[in-house]
């Protein structure tokens, strides 16, 4: 055998030992494994008797590779035993192997989630509409004329010079669109993003989520409203909390009302989150308007019903005790990997 050979046969001793080893199941195997190829007899030890009959150069080159090999072999099979509870050695399998991280859910998606299946579990379907909406839906259609000084609630970024498409201030121009469509009965909730010409700070964003609901039949009336509205908190954020619903104006209900619930923090007593009152709002409601019926061809004098608007972020915030609304958009993994 010449030089080149032999190498060429260390090489594929190397890569056969390192090849088999993957496969090896216990210690038994592994023992045998050693035997093979680094013991008195075994593979690599064949080789070495061959040096003597070499030229003084290759016998020097071979004998450090041969080494090499097997001293990489020995690390190997050192590697590959453990010492148990028993001192007996074994390869440990149960070697936790790396894992494959799996993505979760946003805050965001979580609290939506959790929302929508309180509601469907009330029988209310969920519905989606566009984010750049018309001036007719996102205001005409919910009884707020041109000129209405209401407008500057949802003051807008509107996006065409005569200000008639514009990014959705809230979500109840989707109410009107689901509507225009079908006929009542209706138990609606819809979700999505929202935009207001907000400045950013630690509650205030100018892109934002919100749900939007309601439920159009014969004889709806406040008592719906109160009891939907109540068992939602009550499931969101249990059964002690208390619901307080406080006279309000929006132009497409009426009567309005403002939902607060007690604060989950304080549990009332009054703290920096619900400004010392023990209590926070948590959303708008009240009795469709009859003109939002007539705008979209349903007789107020046949039909009543009932819709309230809030804000996701503002939910999340709450439940989770949050204290930055910045924190959702920052994409920063340690925090939101905190929530399931
Ligand atoms: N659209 C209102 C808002 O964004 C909330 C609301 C919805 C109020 C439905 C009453 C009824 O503030």
């Amino acid at each position: 055998m010449d030089l080149k050979m032999i190498k060429e046969k260390i090489e594929e001793i190397f890569s056969d030992a390192r090849h088999e080893i993957e496969n090896i199941k216990d210690a038994a195997d592994l023992e045998s494994w050693k035997v093979k190829y680094l013991g008195r007899k075994g593979m690599l030890n064949k080789v070495f008797s061959i040096l003597p009959g070499l030229a003084i150069e290759a016998k020097k080159e071979a004998g450090l590779l041969l080494n090499d090999v097997k001293r990489k072999l020995g690390e190997i099979y050192e590697a590959n035993r453990e010492v148990d509870s028993q001192g007996k050695k074994k390869i440990n399998l149960s070697f936790p192997g790396k894992n494959a991280s799996l993505g979760r859910l946003h805050p965001i998606s979580v609290t939506i989630r959790e929302m929508s299946d309180i509601f469907t579990k009330l029988g209310f379907g969920v519905a989606t509409g566009p984010e750049v909406e018309t001036s007719y839906y996102n205001f005409e259609a919910l009884n707020i004329p041109e000129g209405h000084p209401a407008r500057d609630a949802w003051d807008t970024f509107y996006i065409d010079e005569s200000a008639k498409i514009l990014l959705r201030p809230h979500t109840s121009p989707v109410q009107i669109r689901l509507m225009e469509k079908k006929s009542p009965p209706l138990r609606i909730v819809a979700v999505g993003k929202c935009f207001r010409r907000d400045a950013v700070d630690a509650t205030h964003s100018p892109v934002f989520h919100q749900m939007e609901g309601f439920m159009v039949d014969h004889n709806i009336n406040f008592a719906h409203l109160k009891g939907v509205l109540t068992h939602f908190i009550n499931q969101m954020f249990g059964e002690n909390v208390k619901v307080k619903f406080t006279p309000s104006y929006f132009p497409f209900t009426e009567p309005s009302a403002e939902l607060s619930m007690s604060c989950i923090i304080c549990k009332g007593k009054g703290c920096p989150t619900c400004k010392n009152s023990g209590f926070i709002e948590v959303l708008g409601c009240g009795m469709i308007h009859p003109q939002v019926f007539r705008n979209v061809g349903y007789d107020p004098e046949k039909y009543s019903g009932f819709a309230f608007g809030m804000g996701i972020e503002r939910l999340a915030i709450i439940k989770f005790g949050i204290t930055d609304i910045r924190y959702f958009y920052q994409n920063d993994i340690k925090f939101i990997n905190q929530f399931i």
